[in-house]
């Protein structure tokens, strides 16, 4: 195949601590048919007046630029929860016709709570998804009706399934774990991966829910999920590239589980992430403070040279990392669900 030369003016985004951007998360709107306890609060919050969410042509414009200038390997969509946004395959099958520089497609992934996926998974497969995760914290109804605050478990767990029927394997169940909310549910996690073929990622519990309940005691560290797991199912390490995650396998051959130690060590020095808000604010990291307003560029008319400008320069004062658990830390004025996850 004839590789295409890199678009005039291609660069990559490079901060000063020499990281290199290469995923690019989009949150598709603040809203969610979900209340888990831990993010939002039960009333929800006050969601984006419609016209000050970005439009389908507004996310591509962005994401063609990160994709075709900016050397972004892959988009994920997220929330709020991306699916209850209309149209949702319209903006995948867009967002999937994009090709990098060098001429490959762009991974175009989801993260999503699952309620809406038994009718979606296949739809979206065929617009051109390559990857998903589906958050679930709770096996438990009553549990998992307690954190969401919706009686959904059996939506969620159907669409799981449809999500495996797909074929967008392999399909991640992103477990946040809570100490004294569901810690005794890591074997249970570990037990449902082995039977159905999906990877739990367990998640450590982060300083960014809406409540403020979080707190270090809360926080149940990776080294201990893994060896809740290898003590009753023996688990190897595999060696891992710069995502967060890292990845362990059942010695027996059963699949394979990945921990995000978001707090206890924590992944900044690797970060290849940036992020683009409902609202088309441009943010390095999820507990940045300053944020790049996009959408006021886009729609005042600013020229894709323009934008990477902006891009670059707001990459270029990428911080090092957060301060989750120091003193000097600060919780980001935004939730998970107003950032995007
Ligand atoms: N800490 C860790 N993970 C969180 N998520 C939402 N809030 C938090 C938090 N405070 C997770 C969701 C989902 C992903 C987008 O982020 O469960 O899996
Ligand atoms: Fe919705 Fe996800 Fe927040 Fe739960 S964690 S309320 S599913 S955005």
């Amino acid at each position: 195949m004839e590789v295409p030369e890199p678009a005039e003016g291609a660069r990559l985004l490079t901060d000063s601590f020499g990281r290199v951007v290469r995923d690019l998360r989009i949150s598709v709107t603040d809203r969610c048919n979900f209340r888990c306890v831990y993010c939002m609060p039960a009333e929800g919050l006050k969601w984006l007046p419609r016209a000050e969410i970005l439009t389908f042509e507004e996310i591509e414009r962005i994401a063609r630029l990160f994709v075709e200038r900016l050397g972004v390997e892959s988009i994920r969509l997220t929330g709020g929860e991306p699916t209850v946004r209309a149209d949702l395959g319209v903006l995948v099958r867009l967002l999937a016709a994009i090709r990098r520089g060098d001429g490959k497609p762009v991974e175009v992934a989801l993260t999503t709570n699952g309620a809406k996926l038994e009718r979606m998974a296949q739809p979206l497969r065929d617009a051109g998804l390559t990857r998903i995760n589906i958050s679930l914290d709770s096996l438990k109804p009553a549990r998992f009706a307690e954190i969401t605050r919706r009686d959904s478990l059996g939506e969620v767990l159907r669409g799981i399934t449809a999500a495996v029927r797909a074929g967008l394997e392999p399909v991640k169940v992103n477990v946040v774990v809570v100490r004294g909310w569901n810690d005794d549910e890591i074997v249970d996690f570990a037990e449902f991966g082995r039977r159905t073929g999906v990877q739990p990622r367990f998640i450590e519990f982060m300083p960014l829910d809406a409540d403020g309940t979080w707190s270090m005691d809360k926080v149940v560290g990776a080294d201990e999920i893994v060896a809740a797991i290898h003590a009753v199912y023996p688990l190897e390490e595999v060696a891992h590239g710069p995502e967060p995650a890292s990845r362990w396998r059942y010695a027996d051959g059963a699949g394979e589980i990945g921990v995000i130690p978001s707090v206890t060590k924590p992944f900044c020095g690797d970060c290849d992430r940036v992020r683009l808000t409902a609202e088309g604010s441009f943010m390095t990291c999820l507990f940045a403070r300053d944020d790049y307003d996009f959408r006021t560029a886009l729609r005042g008319g600013a020229s894709d040279d323009e934008l990477a400008e902006l891009a670059a320069m707001a990459v270029g004062l990428k911080w090092a990392g957060h301060r989750i658990g120091k003193v000097d830390f600060v919780r980001p004025r935004r939730s998970m669900s107003q950032i995007g996850g």
